[in-house]
């Protein structure tokens, strides 16, 4: 059955109850004058039942596990799993103390996410239940707390599929998971103080740009005094700029004020570009005559960006827009993968991968991987939490609420440029729609807004008409601002085991979309389905749960079809050389035919071995013949048409005449060699930071062997824990496992062996984290 079909007849939901808490982003930092956030990440109890008299401060949590969040409230494999395994109601316990400065002060807790409700209790007290597993909240526990002793936080973390709460009601092709699986801190700050800073970049191309900061002061209480308000405009330690305003008295208010400090005319700021993603950063403090009363900060960045009837526009420049669509789901520990890990994601589509855009499919992603996004110059196109299915009244009041918790979440990200405001391919609805893009437009002149559909006669209500178009050729772009949001995913699933053809095939209708879409300037680019494959319903899927959609695996690592987008950057950023198969002389119906070759550069020769002397093979030039809109047209080499001998392969790589660049194959056929890669060799103690190690049998060249299967057995000495299956069984010749360091200093040593090609060691150092003060 098309669920596209299915989903037209599915029915509407249940009620939902209100949305509690105040929305404060801020870094997890400590220190800065005024306020205080405190981390409270470490000590946590974790019960994964319900428990009787479990929200009381009294209830002893002795027996249950100590946790460090991120969390997953249960580690599975990394397939072949049933999503009910997590989905369940989970009892999180913190205890904490306040310090002494909090006296007279409001306390929050900041949740930044929490899958998928949670409800929570200070001392027995229940303060509320926040619906949504992708958005941050907060409650007030000023009222509540013991500021002389012990204090108890508990949290019901319901990780079941709730019909009243976006994404659900319907299916979704994704897997959830559970858990309170992102940061979580106490903010203390006085009665009034800054809620929130929007920084907008005007003027950007003009050599003097300017600035408008504007500053959200919230009055719990009267305030009966004039403040001042000083924005801060710096460049690393430097200061580039100062301003400041009143904040005459006030009486409490339910909503934050807003107040706007401009700066005009500055001087000597460097553009944000993909290149070189320049960041600044502006703080704000609250004043009474010299003392802080508080102060927060926002990274920003100057650049304009914008969907024109002829592109996207990054400062003044048309950039063709190519990249992949991201969930953010890993294996074994599902969503409950801290910063580094986030932040790697984005290092391997940018910096590896060369992608120039992202998109965050589909809800807001962890705020590390938007920061990485920001520093590695990766654009980002951020969208709401939701699958096709649109609930009923309040199911839709919470996906208009998280539109504006993303927005005020995110808005000073240089880095994202386009908000999508629709529940992905849905169906049409005026009114809901005309609300989230109301609400988008509300909070952020500065962007503009899309939605993604499946269909082009969808009304239109937002600024760039960004379309799910999996057919070939695509569609014409029917509006002047045209993205296509996602293709090739479900239409061509691809295991990292598939045969040469299936690669080739995988490569060719990645590349072609991108050809067709570099054939019409009003089509702004694309982002394929997608970066990395994913755990999924059952109803998705390859059988196993897992939708073999990415152009890399679940563990991130690359299958040829992401040759083709590392080879599509000029070759002064890397040259690049990219084979689309795996060199076997019969893994096809007929021995081997056609071998595609992603590069950038502008002629190839290829040799093959024979008798211990390299013979010429072929010669090739671009194939434009295929691929003549794409300014780095993969090479087509039909390796039928000639008498060949089987034998190693060479590929050397020619750019103006020279040879820049050569890559080996063995023709051998026999696995030689296994590597161990940490993306990481030092962490920091704090029990939550997480690295990456690969595990590869390669051939004598370092090319992976693509039906390696062999168990690795794992031995790790040291205080981290391994995540991940052990032994290991090889997936594709590779696969991975990760490390998470426990809350203590030293050296971490994990060693895998291979039970013919031997052992490999690495070693991590795990660094002292500082101990965390709540
Ligand atoms: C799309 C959908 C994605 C994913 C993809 C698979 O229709 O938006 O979430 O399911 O299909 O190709």
């Amino acid at each position: 059955m098309d669920r596209r079909d299915f989903m037209k007849t599915s029915s509407a939901l249940l009620a939902g109850a209100a949305v509690g808490g105040k929305v404060f982003a801020q870094e997890q930092h400590e220190g800065s004058e005024g306020r205080m956030v405190l981390a409270m990440n470490r000590g946590w109890r974790y019960s994964p039942k319900f428990v009787e008299g479990g929200h009381e401060a009294t209830f002893d949590d002795s027996g249950f596990d100590r946790v460090v969040v991120p969390h997953t409230n249960i580690k599975l494999p990394w397939h072949g799993f049933d999503d009910k395994e997590y989905e369940f109601v989970s009892l999180y316990r913190r205890k904490f103390r306040v310090p002494a400065e909090a006296r007279g002060k409001r306390v929050f807790v900041d949740f930044e996410g929490v899958m998928t409700a949670s409800t929570v209790w200070l001392n027995g007290q229940r303060l509320g239940e926040y619906k949504g597993g992708y958005t941050p909240f907060s409650f007030e526990l000023t009222p509540h707390l013991n500021f002389d002793g012990d204090n108890v936080l508990a949290v019901d973390v319901d990780s079941t599929e709730r019909p009243d709460i976006p994404p659900f009601g319907y299916q979704i092709d994704y897997l959830t998971f559970g858990g309170i699986y992102r940061e979580v801190s106490l903010r203390v700050v006085p009665a009034t103080f800054i809620e929130n800073i929007f920084a907008q970049p005007k003027d950007s191309l003009s050599g003097s740009p300017s600035l408008d900061v504007e500053c959200f002061v919230q009055h719990l209480e009267a305030l009966r005094e004039t403040l001042t308000l000083e924005a801060t405009l710096l460049d690393g330690e430097k200061t580039v700029a100062k301003a400041t305003q009143k904040v005459a008295p006030s009486g409490a208010a339910a909503e934050p004020a807003s107040h706007v400090i401009a700066f005009g005319k500055l001087t000597g700021i460097q553009l944000w570009d993909l290149k070189s993603p320049k960041l600044y950063t502006v703080k704000v403090q609250l004043l009474r005559g010299s003392n802080v009363v508080d102060e927060d900060t926002r990274r920003i960045g100057f650049r304009e960006a914008q969907f024109t009837d002829h592109g996207f526009e990054l400062n003044g420049k048309i950039i063709k827009l190519r990249g992949l669509d991201r969930h953010q789901t890993f294996p074994f520990v599902g969503q409950a993968m801290p910063g580094r890990a986030q932040k790697r994601d984005a290092y391997i589509l940018r910096k590896q991968f060369h992608c120039n855009i992202v998109r965050t499919s589909h809800y807001p992603q962890s705020r590390h991987f938007l920061d990485a996004c920001d520093e590695y110059g990766l654009l980002v196109l951020e969208e709401i939490p939701g699958w096709q299915h649109i609930g009923d009244k309040p199911w839709q009041d919470i996906s208009v609420d998280n539109v504006s918790r993303m927005i005020r979440r995110d808005w000073n990200h240089p880095s994202i440029v386009l908000w999508g405001v629709r529940i992905n391919e849905s169906r049409d609805n005026h009114d809901f729609y005309t609300r989230t893009n109301a609400m988008a437009h509300k909070l952020d002149p500065t962007r503009q807004t899309g939605g993604i559909r499946y269909f082009q006669e969808s009304e239109f209500l937002e600024d760039v008409f960004t379309m799910n178009d999996f057919g070939w050729p695509l569609k014409e772009p029917n509006h002047p601002r045209y993205l296509n949001t996602e293709f090739v995913g479900h239409t061509f699933p691809t295991k990292t085991i598939d045969d040469d053809a299936h690669q080739r095939e995988h490569t060719i209708r990645h590349a072609r979309v991108h050809n067709q879409l570099a054939s019409n300037p009003q089509y702004a680019g694309g982002i394929a389905w997608c970066a990395f494959d994913y755990n999924t319903h059952s109803d998705f899927g390859a059988g196993d749960r897992i939708c073999y959609h990415g152009v890399f695996d679940i563990f991130r690592e690359p299958k040829p079809a992401a040759g083709f987008y590392k080879s599509q950057c000029d070759p002064d950023e890397e040259i690049v050389l990219e084979p689309a198969f795996h060199w076997a002389s019969s893994d096809e119906a007929t021995h081997f035919t056609v071998a595609m070759i992603c590069s950038n550069c502008d002629h190839l020769k290829l040799f093959v071995k024979n008798n211990g002397d390299w013979k010429p093979l072929a010669e090739v030039d671009p194939d434009k013949e295929q691929f003549g809109h794409l300014k780095y047209a993969p090479f087509s080499v039909d390796l039928t048409k000639s008498e060949w001998k089987w034998g190693d392969l060479r590929i050397d790589g020619y750019l103006n005449g020279k040879q820049v660049i050569s890559k080996t194959l063995s023709g051998l056929g026999a696995d030689q060699k296994f590597a161990i890669l940490a993306d990481d060799h030092e962490l920091m103690g704090d029990g939550a930071d997480t690295t990456r190690v690969v595990l590869r049998v390669t051939d004598e060249f370092d090319a992976i062997r693509p039906f390696a299967n062999d168990p690795i057995v794992l031995t790790l000495e040291g205080p981290a824990e391994l995540i991940g299956d052990n032994p290991f069984g090889l997936i594709g010749g590779t696969g991975a496992v990760w490390v998470r360091a426990k809350e203590e200093a030293g050296t971490v040593r994990l060693t895998a062996k291979h039970p013919r090609l031997g052992s490999q060691t690495v070693e991590i150092a795990i660094r002292q984290a500082k101990a965390e003060t709540v």
